[in-house]
């Protein structure tokens, strides 16, 4: 249980490594997803966006794009590694609206009100303290604000990600997840518990609604998806060898139903968290 505790929550090393060597893939993977916060982030025109656990920077740069030449887009992680690769991309293709804060969102000391708009695709499923985060993130956003943000449903509604999980339990010796509320990945799972928190947190407006979104990838790109990522892929390396050997046998064998018409296709199962910074006008 440790083990894949411990992989949820450290985002470099081996993590972040990961995300940043299968960062095209992901990013062709959760295009879809960028495309619905990019498109939720800009209606409102912002100037100013934070993009809170922007991982290697693709919602970050997607967003800083839509808005150029006037708005800007800034990504703030905890990942050293994860924020490196973004910021090479943004020089890459000289988005100079772009830029990246190295700092955990819960703590970092923004200047108060300096963004118009949050956005996260994931990345806010890791704090400690969630209400900390959200008063800490709140005080960042000028009153009026919006925050737009994806997150994953429960574990059970996302049967692709928890695939490798389920099959190599048994061989791990990995019991059920006793609190489904712990950070990672399915922490705000709960839609009435992720209001209550926002609402404590001192936001406003807060609606959860529910979005199923088709997700496909290749074959070959789901093999180094199931090796390198998750519980699973982080163990994997430090398991001795004939162990390692059964754990690989039954992954392969746990995505099969996610093959449909010669690609790997699911539904990913999340919600999109929108509500708005400051008190609520009377
Ligand atoms: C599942 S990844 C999502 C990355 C990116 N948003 C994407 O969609 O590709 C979660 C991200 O949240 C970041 N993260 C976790 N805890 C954080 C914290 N306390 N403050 C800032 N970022 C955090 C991780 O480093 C990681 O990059």
């Amino acid at each position: 249980m440790e083990q894949r505790k411990g992989s949820e929550l450290a985002w470099d090393g081996r993590r972040g490594n990961a995300w940043v060597d299968l960062q095209p893939m992901l990013d062709r993977l959760f295009f879809p997803l960028e495309q619905i916060l990019a498109d939720a982030a800009v209606t409102q025109s912002p100037r100013n966006v934070l993009d809170v656990g922007c991982g290697t920077g693709a919602t970050t740069l997607a967003i800083a794009r839509r808005l150029a030449p006037l708005g800007t887009c800034c990504g703030v992680d905890i990942s050293e590694a994860m924020l490196d690769h973004a910021r090479h991309r943004a020089m890459a293709e000289s988005a100079k609206n772009a830029r990246f804060l190295a700092g955990d969102a819960q703590r970092y000391r923004f200047e108060t009100g300096s963004f118009d708009a949050v956005v996260s695709r994931f990345g806010v499923m890791f704090f400690d303290d969630p209400e900390a985060a959200f008063a800490n993130i709140g005080n960042a956003v000028a009153p009026g604000g919006r925050l737009t943000s994806l997150v994953w449903r429960s574990r059970e509604e996302n049967p692709f990600m928890t695939a490798a999980e389920r099959a190599a339990a048994p061989l791990l010796g990995w019991g059920a997840p006793v609190d489904p509320h712990e950070p990672g990945q399915f922490a705000w799972s709960d839609p009435d518990r992720v209001a209550r928190l926002l609402r404590a947190a001192g936001w406003h407006s807060v609606d959860v609604v529910s979005l199923d979104v088709r997700c496909r990838m290749t074959e070959a790109d789901l093999h180094r998806y199931a090796r390198c990522l998750g519980p699973v892929g982080m163990i994997l390396p430090s398991l001795e060898s004939s162990l390692r050997d059964r754990v690989l046998a039954v992954l392969d064998a746990a995505f099969v139903e996610f093959l449909i018409d010669g690609a790997v296709q699911f539904d990913a199962a999340c919600w999109m968290v929108s509500a708005q910074a400051g008190s609520r006008p009377c």
